[in-house]
């Protein structure tokens, strides 16, 4: 079956949990997500809930789900920061932009294709609210990644920084 790609609905936020969990648990999560299983798991509802209902409206973030049949298979989400705010890393952000995050597909979804179509709705969404740039930072060592975003436009930036997951490069795509 090929997966459905759709925005998040607040019903949707423990099932978006659930993946975040399971994204969080993949052998990649060292070198994709800040993030850790033990702090994602220990967050309240609460947490989730407002997290789902942020990103299913409005143009300040935006989740995509790709569901095949009752199964979530993937993931991207776009945020939207403003000028002058900072980013993670309390680095000022110079213009308003949008960074895609949370980029996961279940292992059996990868080399289909699907990460494609999730970050080209993404592209039409981010540029629907005026953006000219699409950012994202992705880890030195994780080549997967790079390689999937290399082809799908994104080039690097040539910003380079250190997180506490490592070594990181910014990439940006034209939107
Ligand atoms: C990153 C991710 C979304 C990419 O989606 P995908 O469907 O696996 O990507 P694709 O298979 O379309 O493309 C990956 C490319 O890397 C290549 N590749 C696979 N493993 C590789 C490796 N170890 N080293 C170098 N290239 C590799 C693939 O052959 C493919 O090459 P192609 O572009 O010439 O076809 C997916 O692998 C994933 O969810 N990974 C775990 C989470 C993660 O890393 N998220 C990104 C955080 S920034």
């Amino acid at each position: 079956m090929v997966p459905i790609i759709r925005r998040i609905d607040p019903e949707d936020w423990a099932r978006a949990r659930d993946l975040r969990l399971e994204a969080l648990a993949d052998p990649a999560a060292a070198v994709a997500f800040l993030d850790t299983l033990e702090v994602a798991r220990a967050r309240p509802d609460e947490f989730w809930i407002e997290r789902a209902a942020r990103a299913s409206h409005g143009g300040e973030a935006l989740q995509l789900l790709a569901e095949d049949g009752e199964t979530l298979v993937g993931t991207v989400t776009v945020l939207v920061q403003g000028a002058g705010s900072a980013d993670y890393f309390g680095a000022i952000i110079p213009e308003r932009r949008a960074i895609l995050v949370g980029v996961y597909l279940a292992p059996a979804a990868r080399g289909t294709g699907l990460i494609g179509a999730l970050v080209e709705r993404a592209v039409e969404w981010s540029r629907a609210q005026g953006l000219a740039l699409l950012h994202l930072d992705v880890h030195a060592d994780n080549p997967r990644a790079r390689a999937a975003y290399e082809r799908l436009g994104f080039r690097a930036t040539g910003h380079e920084f250190e997180t506490a997951m490592g070594h990181e490069l910014q990439m940006a795509r034209a939107l």
